[in-house]
């Protein structure tokens, strides 16, 4: 057994891939020693993982980080040291200007170089001054992190099997903080699969920048695209579920599309960005496809699962948008219709070409074009989640809920479904019926369970 080295706690910001990467950080530290804590008052290494996709993102680290400094002031006063570290995008965007914006940090650590965390901590031990490590190195980052441990685990869990990206979309930072387009091998996915379901996980979200631009290699080197990485994955007879994000209008392939119309398995909700509805400012955001092609995908995906619930992202106030253009990003949004949307106002990123272009909108304007935008998504959902009154879903219940002898689950569409029922049923597949809709979430009663005795008396 490994001495501990003390107490760790790891704090995310931004995606559903720094969740995933935070949970890898943790397995690495627990291989070298460290146990986690649940407050940063009570950690000897405190980790920030950050996300620099929008300037609100990235500055929310730096008032984290004037709140740790007082907590490593307070521990000092009691004999006790903090490391800091910065991991994530703003770590790989900013590297050395975090140290010297923020002197009470240790270490800055780029997403390709978590497999060295145990060293490059023990490292800020011994040299002075703080360490960076943000290289991006030949070698496959995942094969060097321990494997996936078997420990209890939700019931859902994420797996990365496609990072970076190369489609330098001129809004984005991705492709400068992740890097170039990387597919991890079939065979390695499969096998953290298996081991993720033998610790009890029932679904499977899979995560990549552009996640169906997937292309690993299977055993024989030849490549796989995503349609047959999900084929492969749901020959797991445990795994009940699968689901894919982020994906890119352009690499939506034929076969991805039929999958959605054959594979019980793959769920019926898609996370498709949009980003704008007018085709110039598609062009000068280097989308490099149409609100017609985008809206000709839709119809050919609902075709193949008419009950499929998209999602979506969308900016306004993209450099150069007149109240024109914006009018043809509400006029798709009202000819889709989604279950589900993330909007933004275009925030400039440091070193991407759309900062640089002339005709930046007004921040009053990007606001008013948000709350319009904002308005008729949530209308959108608020209808989505109604029509589903009265249906009967599976659910797989996560966890329990905020009231006891409550559980909350996930319907296919992803929504949050609460459902009066006893903790035994957490990590299960459910039969509920819906009984009423809110804007977030479903209310549900149990139907039916393999044991129906299990169910809480009211
Ligand atoms: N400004 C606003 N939104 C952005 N996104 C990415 N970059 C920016 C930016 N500079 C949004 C896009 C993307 C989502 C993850 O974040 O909509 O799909
Ligand atoms: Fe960013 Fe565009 Fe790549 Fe998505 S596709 S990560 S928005 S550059």
């Amino acid at each position: 057994m490994t001495k501990s080295k003390g107490k760790h706690f790891i704090k995310t910001f931004g995606c559903q891939m720094n969740v995933y990467d935070s949970e890898r950080m943790g397995e690495a530290l627990a291989e070298a020693g460290y146990v986690s804590t649940d407050t940063p008052e009570t950690a000897d290494l405190v980790i920030l993982n950050t996300c620099h996709i929008r300037e609100k993102a990235a500055e929310k680290v730096y008032s984290e980080l004037g709140r740790l400094k007082q907590i490593k002031i307070a521990r000092e006063e009691l004999g006790q040291g903090t490391t800091i570290a910065v991991a994530g995008c703003v770590a790989q965007a900013e590297g050395r200007e975090i140290l010297s914006r923020a002197p009470v940090v240790d270490l800055v650590v780029g997403p390709q170089s978590y497999h060295r965390l145990g060293d490059l901590i023990t490292r800020t031990g011994s040299e002075r001054g703080g360490i960076i490590d943000i290289d991006f190195p030949e070698d496959d980052k995942f094969k060097h992190l321990p494997v996936r441990t078997a420990g209890a685990r939700a019931p859902s869990a994420f797996l990365t099997v496609q990072e970076g990206c190369d489609k330098f979309c001129t809004f984005c930072v991705v492709p400068y903080t992740r890097g170039v387009e990387y597919s991890r091998p079939v065979d390695e996915i499969v096998e953290e699969a298996l081991r993720l379901v033998k610790a009890g996980v029932s679904e499977i979200t899979l995560l990549g920048q552009n996640v169906n631009a997937y292309h690993g290699d299977d055993a024989s080197g030849a490549p796989r695209s995503l349609a047959e990485l999900l084929r492969a994955l749901a020959e797991i007879p445990e795994l009940q579920r699968l689901r894919y994000t982020t994906s890119h209008p352009r690499d939506m392939s034929d076969d991805l599309i039929a999958l959605h119309g054959d594979e019980e398995k793959l769920m019926p909700y898609l996370h498709l960005p949009f980003q704008a509805g007018s085709d110039r400012i598609l062009a000068a955001m280097n989308r490099k496809h149409t609100r017609a092609e985008y809206q000709q995908l839709v119809q050919r995906i609902r075709g193949a699962r008419p009950d499929i619930a998209l999602s979506t992202d969308i900016i306004v106030g993209f450099p150069g948008e007149t109240d024109e253009e914006f009018a043809r990003t509400m006029e798709v949004v009202k000819e889709v219709e989604f279950a589900q949307a993330y909007s933004f106002k275009y925030s400039p990123r440091p070193g991407t070409p759309a900062s640089a272009m002339d005709d930046q909108v007004p921040e009053e304007v990007k606001s008013s074009r948000l709350q319009q935008l904002q308005a008729v998504l949530k209308t959108q959902q608020e209808a989505f989640n109604q029509s589903c009154v009265g249906r009967k879903f599976s659910v797989l219940m996560e966890r329990p809920g905020r009231r006891a002898g409550q559980l909350v689950g996930r319907s296919p569409y992803l929504q949050a479904v609460h459902a009066d029922g006893d903790q035994s049923l957490i990590g299960r597949m459910i039969e509920v019926e819906i009984i009423s809709a809110g804007p977030n979430s479903l209310e549900a009663d149990i139907v039916e369970t393999a044991n129906s005795a299990v169910i809480a008396a009211e």
